[in-house]
């Protein structure tokens, strides 16, 4: 247990915000503290206020437990963070950096996720060192659109001070920084104006591919972005996988909170954004929670459901890999019908179950994708099967079984066998262009060649969306 001194002004504030503002670790929060998730669970005691009803309900049997964002600083305190708050973070990537022998003195390539940010240290043109941790805006809102609101509502200095703090331990010396994220973050972390991008017609400040003066490198550059959902992970990502340079189409996804889609051949290049919504990270599942021990990850049927957990801990929580499975192996078992109607209300899987509320987060989820792939092939007059190679990025990605998320219809069945799991391309491309100004103008140029299509409001993607809604036969 790590014991916290209170000072006159924490009290009163919940431990989230005193973690927050300390700049300590802090637990997952998927509601963003909204005391609705029960998901930040943190070990303590001393000097707390007494838990709510709703906390009670939220805590259930949990003894010693309080969430970190309804439990209130009276006093000294101390406390611990559970395992489910240590993020199995994926760094890896599949592929060869760009090495650029001449590349000399530090240098630094952080791929800032809505969940998680990942830091790749280079030195000499060698990758030495991944750190990655939670993104600490996590607080203020599990997904991009919570944090727009709060930076609308005077967060945006909040909103940049804490990613710059939290990069600052790492940038020490560094002559060269390279940061890709969404295009919401990287107004977050520049100071850039954010509030185009959360209205109609969606406008962002900057498509940024461009040098800044920040305060952890000499210089640091963001990377390009299309769109105010497409951002400079995905053209890093993408150019890391090297579907810029694609002869026949192929397609390339980054499953998370949103599923950002590109589809590119030797003659067009298209990209979207699905709002996927956070079910595949754990978020609106009521056992849902982020790849760490103990979650289920693998489930199968085998005259009921059989699963296996993260360390083959006991059971915590479902990730989004198990999530899949559980899907697609309650339809191999005839338990969920094509509608996505569950036989019974509950599935255990020892002490935590998957829901038939579930199942409908799932199916608007995977409903997005499906129907974002489509509609993007649609666009390009091409049938799906002419889609020879179909590359997942993501940390998510790594986990999921390409066959599930066949079977649950997330990618169309008929690329079934044509899927390559590529890790964190967004870090693989965040580094490249740390080592090269010539992958730096790659990207930059990619990024002017994808085409943007806009879902919202597009009517085949609606009608598409409609039919995805269903589990295949
Ligand atoms: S209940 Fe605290 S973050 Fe959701």
């Amino acid at each position: 247990m790590t014991d916290y001194k209170c000072k006159e002004s924490d009290i009163g504030k919940t431990l989230l915000e005193i973690f927050c503002a300390e700049g300590l670790c802090q637990p997952e929060t998927p509601c963003g503290g909204k005391g609705r998730c029960g998901k930040c669970l943190v070990r303590c005691e001393g000097a707390l206020s007494a838990p709510d009803e709703n906390e009670i309900k939220l805590l259930g049997d949990k003894k010693g437990f309080r969430l970190a964002c309804l439990a209130r600083c009276e006093g000294d305190f101390s406390y611990q963070l559970t395992e489910q708050t240590e993020a199995d973070i994926q760094t890896d990537f599949a592929g060869d950096i760009t090495l650029n022998k001449a590349t000399e003195g530090k240098l630094l390539a952080v791929d800032i996720g809505t969940t998680t940010v990942a830091i790749y240290s280079i030195i000499n043109g060698k990758v030495k060192d991944k750190i990655s941790f939670v993104n600490p805006q996590t607080a203020h809102g599990a997904d991009v659109i919570s944090r727009l609101v709060f930076a609308g509502q005077t967060g945006a200095e909040t909103l940049k001070n804490e990613l710059v703090e939290a990069i600052k331990p790492y940038g020490a010396d560094t002559d060269y920084c390279v940061i890709c994220g969404n295009t919401a973050i990287e107004h977050f972390v520049t100071g850039e104006d954010a509030s185009g991008i959360a209205k109609l017609p969606f406008t962002p400040a900057s498509l940024f591919g461009c040098e800044y003066q920040m305060p952890f490198a000499k210089k640091t550059y963001i990377a390009p972005c299309v769109a105010a959902y497409v951002g400079g992970d995905i053209t890093c990502g993408a150019v890391a996988s090297g579907i810029d340079r694609a002869e026949e189409l192929t397609l390339y996804i980054d499953i998370g909170t949103n599923g950002e889609i590109v589809l590119a051949d030797k003659d067009r290049a298209l990209c979207c954004a699905a709002a996927a919504g956070p079910a595949f990270e754990g978020a609106n599942i009521e056992c849902g929670c982020i790849a760490h021990t103990g979650a289920v990850e693998k489930v199968w049927y085998d005259g009921g459901l059989k699963y296996k957990t993260i360390g083959n801990a006991p059971a915590t929580g479902i990730c989004g890999s198990g999530l899949i499975d559980c899907v697609s192996a309650l339809l191999a078992g005839g338990e969920l019908d094509e509608t996505g109607r569950l036989d019974e209300d509950r599935y255990y899987l020892g002490d935590v179950y998957i829901s038939q509320k579930d199942i409908r987060s799932l199916q608007t989820a995977k409903a997005a994708i499906a129907a974002g792939i489509k509609t993007l092939a649609a666009e390009m007059k091409k049938p799906i099967t002419a889609i020879k190679k179909v590359i997942i990025a993501g940390g998510f990605g790594t986990h999921i079984d390409p066959d599930s998320a066949c079977d649950i219809g997330l990618i169309p069945q008929k690329l079934r066998g044509r899927i390559e799991f590529m890790g964190n391309c967004a870090g693989h491309g965040a580094v490249n262009c740390a080592l090269s100004e010539a992958e730096r103008k790659r990207t930059e140029a990619f990024a002017k060649r994808l085409e943007y299509i806009e879902l919202s409001g597009h009517k085949k993607f609606n009608q598409l969306y409609v039919d995805e809604m269903f589990f295949e036969g």
